[in-house]
């Protein structure tokens, strides 16, 4: 079996990493202006501010652990690899909780908190400090122009190709803890249900595109995933014990 699963802040926010909107007003963008800190126009008039933002969260990132949805996730990528199949993980998540629970591949369609730009030289490095006006790029010595590694408001999400190919030939589309308000990953489900693909969501409540998915869980990430992963691989198990025709 071939598994595509989109993540959201959903997943993480058991971790104690803030959600973006929350319908209880909670998120991070009902607290914090996002056309001033998350885009290049913010960046260029005010980076004070954006490295202000992002620094808090980089610190919050690295005292955070990963939760049981992270773990079942890393768990479903290592059984089905095992059993011949295949996870594709593509998250929105900057953090690297995935990671850290032990998933080896992921693809973070809005970059990394803990990778740094610059933006004169393009040169990607990890980075776990704080970033500020005056930090040099260890690439081209330049000062000035290093950011965090995200995608902005008005930029391109990351591996879009690549995304596209593997929701195409997936089997099952699974998107978890994610509001489905920000495109272009809000319309992977609509692809995949063009490609004839199984849809399902896994989030607290219904996201506002849930009526393109065949299958959904409601509840929280850290009890729905592990047990639609204990599901998934109960089902792969019979499947490959049935005899053949
Ligand atoms: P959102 O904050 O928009 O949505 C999070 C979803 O997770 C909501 O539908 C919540 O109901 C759900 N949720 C909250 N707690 C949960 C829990 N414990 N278990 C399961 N679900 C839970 O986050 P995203 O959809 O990831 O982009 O946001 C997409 C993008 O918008 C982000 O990547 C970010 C943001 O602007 C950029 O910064 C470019």
């Amino acid at each position: 079996m071939n598994i595509f699963v989109l993540t959201g802040a959903g997943v993480s926010a058991e971790s104690g990493l803030g959600t973006f909107r929350d319908k209880d007003g909670s998120g991070i963008w009902a607290r914090f202006d996002p056309m001033k800190l998350a885009t290049p126009e913010a960046f260029a008039k005010n980076p004070e501010d954006v490295h202000a933002f992002y620094n808090a969260r980089r610190q919050n990132l690295i005292k955070a652990a990963p939760n049981a949805a992270h773990e079942a996730l890393a768990r479903l990528e290592a059984e089905l690899t095992t059993r011949g199949g295949a996870l594709t993980l593509v998250t929105q998540n900057i953090d690297d909780l995935h990671e850290r629970a032990g998933s080896k591949s992921v693809i973070h369609m809005h970059g990394e908190l803990l990778k740094a730009r610059c933006a004169l030289c393009d040169d990607v490095t990890a980075w776990r400090g704080d970033l500020g006006r005056s930090t040099e790029c260890l690439a081209c010595r330049r000062a000035g122009q290093m950011r965090p590694h995200v995608v902005w408001f008005g930029e391109m999400p990351l591996a879009m190709d690549e995304i596209a190919e593997s929701i195409a030939r997936a089997d099952l589309f699974v998107a978890i803890g994610t509001s489905g308000a920000v495109y272009p990953a809000a319309g992977f489900v609509a692809a995949a249900r063009r490609s004839g693909v199984a849809t399902c969501e896994i989030n607290l409540e219904p996201s506002d595109n849930a009526e393109w998915f065949d299958a959904a869980r409601y509840g929280r990430a850290s009890v729905e995933v592990p047990a639609w992963v204990e599901e998934v691989l109960a089902k792969v198990d019979a499947r490959r014990a049935a005899p053949s025709a």
